[in-house]
């Protein structure tokens, strides 16, 4: 030990990956060297960083650290390993070494989580070290470590946010400068935003993997991403965003997951959904711009909170991947171990069709009289009850948008397919929930 208390003996660190994340990591241990070995009670010391490409130009990054075998490095004994590479298949292998090889883990990937969070964590416990993964959800924001420690005295009933910067980015470009959804998804990929297959990002599956993360944390129940039920944002026009401005709201893609009681207020389940929202303009949810992501948690006893940061981007994330590195530092220090894995409710995940929420459908009708009755009768006959009717145009051009009180997906969607089958309606133009309006 020095002076400080802090031993001469370094705690090593393996990074996998010196990308995005990865190189903003390797720069932020080189340029926080004292004060991090301060707060560990160790200095940190970087073995390597594995990359496919080494000869690449990484500012800060040392070229003699780089690799391009990351399963060797994995392998290698570190102290910790950090995965930043993505992806499933090679980052589970390295990952699985890295464990069986004594090296805690850190991983910002919640693609694999989602996929196979279960073997994971097995393997951490089999091995006795560590598996952190806070950068894995909502970027900078701290927030699972909240769910995992700072609530585990309550009981946790529904979470329900914005996860993905690179879509919230998007939407917030088309709705505040009418943006063209292509050219703002390549504005995201530059900023460091989106996924390496940005498809992961518009068609939803990464704010899935994220929601099966935090329902798993949330309900101590296991979640994959497969059960999650997803619908992204690559449908949403223009359009879609004007008429809702017109209606007050902003479109939103939400990660809810909530828990499902029966009359008695027994647990029934869990549903854990992801899909486009309209969101009413005055909702704090409706004020998260940009790459930004924010997460509600209502708590039985603690009520509702709301986690709000930067979801995305190198320097955020990073910030999320050092505090688990310091946590599992100090653990290293002080020989003991972060808590495990948590799922001995096992709560059945229940479909979609049990989710209850409000309705937006835009209809292109004809105009003539009773067409609005046989339009409500056939709401009225799936048990669906209308909050709002407004008629748009005349004529050839008429169209209706509802609003309906909240209903179960599984009444909204037989409503639509009687009303697909309808003489008097041309075309269902747009579907899209509601949420976060108070009331029935
Ligand atoms: P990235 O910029 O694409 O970086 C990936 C890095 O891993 C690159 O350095 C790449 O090498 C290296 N790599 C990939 N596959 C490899 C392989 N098979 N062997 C050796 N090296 C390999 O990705 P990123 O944005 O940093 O994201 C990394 C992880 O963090 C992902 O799991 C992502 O989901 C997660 N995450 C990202 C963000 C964000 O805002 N970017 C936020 C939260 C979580 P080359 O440089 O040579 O290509
Ligand atoms: N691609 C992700 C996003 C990175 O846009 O939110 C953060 O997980």
């Amino acid at each position: 030990m020095s002076d400080a208390g802090v031993s001469t003996e370094p705690i090593t660190i393996a990074v996998l990956g010196g990308g995005t994340v990865g190189a903003e990591v390797v720069r932020q241990i080189g340029a926080q060297e004292a004060d991090f070995a301060s707060r560990v009670g160790a200095p940190l010391q970087i073995t390597g960083v594995a990359v496919r490409d080494a000869a690449k130009s990484r500012p800060g990054i040392d070229p003699s650290l780089l690799t391009t075998e990351p399963l060797a490095l994995a392998s290698s004994g570190a102290d910790i390993v950090v995965e930043v590479m993505g992806g499933i298949e090679t980052a589970r292998e390295c990952i699985l070494a890295a464990m069986a090889a004594g090296s805690s883990v850190v991983t910002a990937n919640k693609a694999l989580l989602a996929a196979d969070g279960a073997s994971l964590y097995a393997a951490a416990a089999q091995y006795g070290v560590d598996l952190y993964f806070e950068a894995s959800v909502a970027g900078a924001i701290p927030l699972l470590r909240p769910l995992r420690e700072s609530l585990a005295g309550d009981r946790v009933l529904a979470v329900l946010g914005i996860v993905n910067g690179t879509t919230n980015f998007i939407l917030s470009q088309m709705d505040e400068r009418g943006a063209d959804y292509a050219d703002v998804l390549r504005e995201a990929q530059d900023l460091g935003y989106a996924e390496a297959d940005p498809t992961a990002d518009v068609e939803g599956h990464d704010a899935a993997a994220k929601a099966a993360i935090l329902a798993e944390l949330a309900f101590h129940t296991r979640v994959t991403g497969s059960q999650v039920s997803c619908e992204g944002i690559s449908a949403v026009t223009l359009a879609d965003v004007e008429a809702a401005r017109q209606m007050g709201f902003v479109i939103k893609l939400l990660a809810v997951a909530e828990r499902a009681f029966d009359a008695e207020g027994n647990d029934e389940g869990v549903i854990v959904r992801v899909h486009p929202a309209m969101v009413p303009r005055e909702h704090p949810l409706a004020s998260v711009r940009d790459a930004f992501n924010a997460v509600f948690v209502v708590a039985e006893s603690a009520g509702e909170m709301m986690f709000y940061g930067r979801g995305a981007g190198g320097q955020p994330t990073a910030s999320a991947v050092l505090g688990d590195v310091i946590a599992a530092a100090r653990n290293r220090v002080a020989g003991g171990l972060g808590p495990g894995e948590s799922v001995y409710a096992e709560l059945p995940v229940l479909p979609l069709e049990r989710a209850t929420t409000r309705y937006y459908v835009n209809l292109d009708v004809a105009d003539r009289p009773g067409v609005l009755a046989t339009i409500a009768q056939a709401f009225a006959d799936n048990g669906v009850s209308i909050q709002v009717v407004r008629q748009d145009g005349h004529g050839e051009d008429a169209g209706l948008v509802l609003r309906t009180h909240k209903a179960t997906d599984g009444a909204l969607a037989r409503t639509i397919e009687s009303l697909s089958g309808m003489d008097a309606v041309k075309q269902v133009v747009g579907v899209m929930r509601v949420e976060g309006e108070a009331g029935p």
